[in-house]
């Protein structure tokens, strides 16, 4: 029995609808398990720019600072692509897994066995099934290295940086081996160390820390071998750790493989046991406000946030029951219906996963 405080970032396009679903599921799983949620809402986006001038009000941080965790939908819209990148949406996104210190994104990538059809791959490529977890590092890299605009060679060119320092890889190294103990205990270090210094250095150092964790099988793999890897035999991966750029690109690959990126949840990590909670996909425009967004992916982000930040595993598990239960019996919603298929609602498949919560 506990009370959590929970900042509530529900954000722009399909966030409101996906974030409502995931509420009503948490409530019930408090209503079954006697633990109640208390939710403080907070603007930040499109939505914040609109009704206060800025994508990052002032008050994000601090509030969120004092609740338990954070759950976010998805920011961002083509309304707000011609704004200065310093003040677009996602800058907010960056903005706030910088400022709560969150560095470790983990986006696992599981194929359901009731939904190898809905997989690009053929099934006898994914053969007993896909259960990645990538590890990517989240507030380092190009996203956050040295930026602007210098004389070159042609004239005035622009430039991004990609920096890390020992510490930030050692630190997400550390969560990937931890992870790969709790699963699998194989973990590949992706990089472009063939070319870029940043990389040899990357795999140094998580070659090193391979004595910490001498059960954990370490192999290491160019990012450009690995994204063709992913499609060819996604079973051979356990855990996947990379940089924050190539972890972008390679979750949104493995997401696909699940047969949708309207399934993939992720938690962002720091030290201790806040987090924050969110779909990997994005706030999704075109299918805005029509009750047609898949509410899975953040379904299953409540379950991680009980399992990761709140410490309630059995809860957790009853989550994945349930989204399991619904897929086995050919609920789908239309990211995930095959020829023949009739799909659901956002709100219909929220009320699916909620009645069958144990
Ligand atoms: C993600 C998204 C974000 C990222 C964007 C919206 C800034 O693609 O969380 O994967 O690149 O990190
Ligand atoms: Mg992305």
């Amino acid at each position: 029995m506990a009370n959590f405080k929970l900042a509530l970032i529900p954000g722009d396009g399909i966030g409101p609808e996906i974030v409502g679903e995931a509420v009503k599921v948490l409530d019930r799983v408090g209503e079954i398990y006697g633990h109640t949620f208390e939710y403080h809402d907070l603007l930040m986006g499109g939505c914040a720019y609109d009704a206060k001038g800025t994508c990052f009000p002032d008050d994000i941080l601090p509030t969120c600072r004092a609740c338990d965790s954070v759950i976010l939908g998805a920011v961002g819209g083509p309304k707000y692509d011609s704004l200065p990148g310093a003040e677009r949406p996602e800058k907010a996104l960056l903005k706030i897994r910088e400022g709560l210190g969150l560095y470790a994104n983990l986006r696992p990538a599981t194929v359901h066995s009731a939904l190898k059809s809905a997989s690009p791959i053929r099934a006898d490529l994914i053969g007993d099934g896909m259960d990645i977890l990538i590890v990517r590092e989240l507030t380092g890299g190009i996203y956050f290295g040295d930026r602007g605009t210098r004389e070159g060679k042609y004239g005035e060119e622009t430039y991004d940086t990609e920096a890390y320092s020992e510490f930030e890889v050692k630190r997400i190294a550390r969560v990937a081996y931890e992870a790969a103990m709790a699963r699998d205990k194989r973990l590949c270090s992706v990089d472009k160390a063939n070319v870029l210094d940043s990389s040899r250095m990357w795999r140094r150092v998580v070659t090193e820390m391979s004595a910490e964790f001498p059960e954990v099988a370490l192999t290491h793999m160019y990012v450009d071998n690995a994204a063709m890897q992913l499609v060819r035999d996604p079973s051979q991966f356990d855990v996947i750790v990379t940089s924050n750029m190539f972890g972008d690109i390679l979750s949104d690959e493995a997401s696909q493989i699940t047969g949708s990126i309207g399934l993939l949840p992720s938690a962002s990590l720091g030290e201790g046991s806040f987090g924050m909670y969110e779909p990997i996909h994005g706030s999704a425009p075109d299918i805005a406000g029509k009750d047609i967004a898949n509410p899975i992916a953040t379904i299953l982000s409540m379950a991680m946030l009980l399992k990761y930040s709140l410490g309630l595993g059995k809860e957790a598990q009853a989550i994945e029951d349930a989204v399991e239960a619904v897929l086995n019996e050919g609920i789908r919603t239309a990211d995930i219906a095959g020829a023949g298929e009739t799909a659901i609602g956002t709100k219909a498949m929220g009320a699916e996963v909620l009645k069958r919560l144990r």
